[in-house]
């Protein structure tokens, strides 16, 4: 491969990288009411079913993406999060579903975070 081709796969590499790193957030929120996770959390993300619940709307998505991460490989694997009802929801979740719905969930009005 000439310098020419090579910095061009390099380009298309990273345009590639970037469309998946992208998140899509009409696709969370399809995601979101698709699995019914409104039934506990509350239909605002905001006003959860039980005070034990927590608020999700305006969350880091960062924090998001972990939580649900650590959900799906469950406490007998390293950093995973052991309970039964999230880990069950989170299990079908692709990576790039639970990117989406951060993303969404963190579109979302909330009283969690300090906007600046
Ligand atoms: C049957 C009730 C129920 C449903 C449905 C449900 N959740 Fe949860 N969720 C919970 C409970 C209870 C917790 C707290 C679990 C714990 O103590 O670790 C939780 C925790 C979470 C957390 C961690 C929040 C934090 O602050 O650490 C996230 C993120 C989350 N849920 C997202 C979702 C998403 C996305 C869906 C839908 C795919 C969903 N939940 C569906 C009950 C539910």
């Amino acid at each position: 491969m000439n310098n020419k081709l090579i910095a061009l796969a390099l380009l298309a590499g990273a345009a590639l990288s970037q469309t998946a790193a992208a998140a899509d957030v009409a696709n969370g929120r399809a995601l979101v009411e698709k699995y019914n996770c409104a039934s506990c959390h509350g239909k605002d993300y905001n006003s959860p079913i039980d005070p034990g619940y927590p608020r999700l709307a305006g969350q880091h998505a960062d924090y998001l993406k972990h939580a649900l991460t650590a959900y799906r490989r469950g406490d007998s694997a390293m950093n995973g999060r052991n309970n039964a009802i999230m880990s069950a929801q989170a299990k079908p979740l692709t990576d790039r579903d639970i990117n989406d719905i951060a993303a969404y969930l963190h579109s979302l009005p909330g009283s969690l975070v300090l906007r600046k």
